[in-house]
């Protein structure tokens, strides 16, 4: 199974612009020259590097989504304004994953950023246009877009780097987009789906739950109630103002969004999401 590297770059001048009037809008360049990886130790500087270099590829991920999402909204019915607006939401990934390979090359690179076949085509045929948009509308969006809002508040609250502190600026202010987007869809697509497809998407969201639990917060909260407090090792503050984060520090900010925003959420819009959130030990963690 060949892994296929997160292509950026191209020699065609069309592409080129195009990219970049659409990329650069209205939002401010990083300070790039104020980045300074050679004068952070050899570890912290890998370290950095692995954690930007991870974001290349889960931005990157989230851009392929859309894209197969946009492909399926007008066999799902959905008015021509959704695509038009997804859209943009397909090009704002394109610039997250821009600004986190910057980030990544200028900390060593970003190699081992690359995406399995199954990653890069996500079409199930056996599923049925409206239920493939649920699906990911709650997995992608739901939980994992309204998540991330609170996990880049923390690297924002830490990133005393300016270059960096600029970069997370622009990833969560799209964020915060992404996240309205999100349960605009929602409202849009399940009330559309009947009871027992409801009951089915979630079944199905055990398994988003699953995943996103685990990468977000490493499952520090199995049980409810309060997150248990952090080992000894204090976060390295180096990691910290260069947007790096442990699982440590993401925990309570991804259990505050699940219990403040998106189970009840999920709940008003008539998905069964408590009760998945209960069953997500059981389901193995599906990659979205
Ligand atoms: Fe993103
Ligand atoms: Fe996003």
């Amino acid at each position: 199974m060949v892994r296929r590297r997160v292509p950026l770059g191209t020699d065609e001048k069309l592409f080129r612009s195009m990219h970049r009037r659409m990329l650069d809008g209205p939002r401010p360049a990083p300070p790039w020259e104020r980045l300074d990886p050679a004068g952070v130790p050899d570890a912290l500087r890998e370290r950095v590097r692995r954690g930007w270099a991870a974001r290349v590829e889960a931005e990157y991920r989230s851009m392929v989504v859309f894209g197969e999402l946009i492909a399926r909204f007008p066999e799902a019915g959905l008015p021509l304004e959704v695509s038009c607006a997804a859209s943009r939401l397909l090009q704002d990934e394109a610039r997250h994953t821009e600004l986190c390979a910057r980030v990544a090359e200028a900390f060593g690179g970003y190699d081992e950023a690359t995406l399995a076949p199954g990653h890069l085509r996500l079409v199930d045929d056996a599923l049925p246009a409206h239920l493939f948009v649920a699906r990911w509308t709650a997995s992608m969006f739901c939980v994992g877009e309204a998540a991330s809002v609170g996990l880049l508040g923390v690297l924002r609250d830490g990133a005393t780097d300016p270059c960096v502190a600029s970069v997370i600026d622009t990833l969560l202010r799209d964020e915060v987009l992404h996240d309205r987007f999100g349960w605009a869809l929602a409202r849009v697509v399940f009330p559309r789906l009947t009871d027992d497809e409801r009951e089915w998407l979630g079944a199905d969201l055990a398994f988003a739950f699953a995943h996103y639990d685990q990468m977000n917060a490493g499952c520090l909260r199995p049980d409810g109630g309060e997150v248990p407090a952090a080992p000894e090792t204090p976060e390295d503050p180096g990691a910290v103002a260069l947007g790096i984060a442990s699982r440590w520090r993401f925990a309570p900010a991804f259990y505050r969004r699940i219990d403040e925003v998106i189970l009840p959420s999920f709940a008003a819009l008539g998905v069964p999401a408590y009760e998945a959130w209960a069953l997500r030990h059981e389901a193995v963690a599906r990659e979205p």
